[in-house]
């Protein structure tokens, strides 16, 4: 296992850019099942989560290539089964079931479990299928997954889930007739997707948002798509700007998408600007607290949760965050607690007063956006800080230390 070694205090300077954003490229690498011809993706970001779903893909069939950040999938035998050894170790896999069930009419899935976020049930996508005529059962910790041939209908999600939104986008694409999704999902990545979809002939309207209709169609061709840039990562590089007292030049930045994020981090007294190709971002005096509700797409994004506190722990005052997406999504709160931080809990709502400093402290990673928010606050800290089992950051961060030392950090990966 790997860790990092972190000197903080080194204001970070330069051009950084951008990689093709996991939470995309993963359900449009799995809605590479469906098109019958072969689909040329750019901008994929070299991640563990990325190989994850291309060894999936080839279990299910599919021919893959994958060099520099472009991935080349033709189907060849379509399989049925995605074996627990790979659902468990990422969730997204949960996301080929929609497309087995639309193409084969059957499926059988590891159920996903419960993971260090909380315990992400997939009943929402379940229900879903069902009203597309699809019939499940569990056995022995695997779904399985029957329908004669999926059919369009109408469905009305409880909750905007993401996954469940891009499932039912896959598989009702080629169903037969029409499905209407309301309370869709609207993050940019489920747009990503539907983009993908329509490029191989999907008929799909009203993506981005909360109503969207597919028309299915019989078959879908291949075609060449180019993945979004990760707006998260842009996220977590404008508080790294704004911790470090730098200022970072973001290259291929989606700022369109991250206007929550934005606004939040002006609030807090963060300068951004977006300057043709770039987006500028540096510190504009003191920062201060700010309150903060995690909320679905067009909210403030539950993914930059832990990276926005770490930037209040040292903002002037108190602020506060709610954590409305996942229940138990704070596991960053007791390590940033040993840098100095200080912050209390209660329930759902972290407090945050801000201190004057923080300082370096052996630190564990518990899941990928808590292990982003502590390399964060290790780049600002003073001292010395180890971050240890990054396996998670290696999940959803394209060569994170190799891009930070680039523009200044002192950051070194070094094995356990
Ligand atoms: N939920 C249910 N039932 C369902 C589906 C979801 O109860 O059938 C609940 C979940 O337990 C959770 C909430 O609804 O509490 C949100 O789940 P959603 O389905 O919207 O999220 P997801 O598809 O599991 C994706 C991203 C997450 C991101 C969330 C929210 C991918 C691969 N994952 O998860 O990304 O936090 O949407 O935006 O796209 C990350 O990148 O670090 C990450 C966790």
């Amino acid at each position: 296992m790997d860790k990092l070694i972190i000197e903080g205090g080194n204001p970070l300077h330069g051009e950084i850019r951008v990689s093709g954003a996991k939470n995309a490229a993963l359900p449009i690498l799995l809605a590479c099942i469906l098109p019958e011809g072969p689909v040329n993706l750019s901008r994929v970001p070299r991640l563990r989560d990325i190989h994850t779903t291309l060894k999936l893909l080839d279990i299910l069939g599919c021919e893959t290539s994958f060099e520099g950040n472009e991935v080349k999938s033709t189907v060849c035998n379509i399989q049925t089964e995605a074996p627990y050894d790979l659902v468990k170790t990422m969730r997204a896999s949960v996301l080929c079931l929609g497309p087995l069930l639309a193409l084969k009419g059957e499926a059988k899935v590891a159920l996903p479990g419960g993971c260090a976020i909380g315990a992400r049930p997939v009943d929402l996508h379940l229900t879903a299928f069902e009203k597309m005529g699809a019939t499940f059962e569990l056995d022995s910790g695997y779904i399985y997954g029957h329908c004669k041939k999926l059919k369009g209908a109408n469905i009305h999600f409880d909750f905007p889930t993401v996954g469940g939104t891009e499932n039912v986008l896959m598989a009702a694409s080629i169903a037969e007739g029409e499905t209407i999704i309301e309370n869709a999902a609207r993050e940019p990545e489920v747009v990503d997707l539907a983009e993908f979809l329509i490029a191989c002939g999907a008929r799909i309207t009203g993506h981005g948002t909360s109503i969207i209709r597919v028309e299915g169609v019989s078959s879908l061709k291949g075609c060449d798509y180019t993945v979004m840039p990760d707006r998260i990562e842009a996220g977590t590089y404008m508080v790294a700007a704004a911790l470090t007292d730098g200022e970072l030049e973001i290259l291929d930045c989606p700022f369109q998408e991250l206007d929550a994020v934005v606004y939040k981090l002006r609030e807090m007294g963060v300068w951004i600007n977006e300057d043709n190709d770039r987006v500028i971002v540096r510190r504009q005096g003191e920062l201060t607290g700010v309150d903060i509700t995690t909320q679905p797409f067009p909210g403030f994004p539950t993914d930059m949760q832990a990276q926005l506190m770490t930037l209040m722990c040292l903002a002037n005052g108190a602020g506060t965050i709610e954590e409305k997406i996942f229940e138990n999504r704070f596991m960053h709160v007791q390590e940033l607690v040993r840098m100095g931080a200080n912050i209390k809990l209660k329930g759902r709502t972290a407090m945050i007063r801000g201190v004057d400093k923080l300082t370096g402290a052996p630190v564990m990673a518990s899941d990928l956006r808590a292990s982003a928010s502590l390399v964060v606050a290790a780049l600002a800290a003073e001292g010395e800080t180890e971050v240890q089992r990054i396996y998670h950051l290696d999940r959803g961060y394209e060569q994170l230390e190799k891009k930070f030392s680039a523009v200044g950090a002192k950051i070194r990966r070094e094995k356990e």
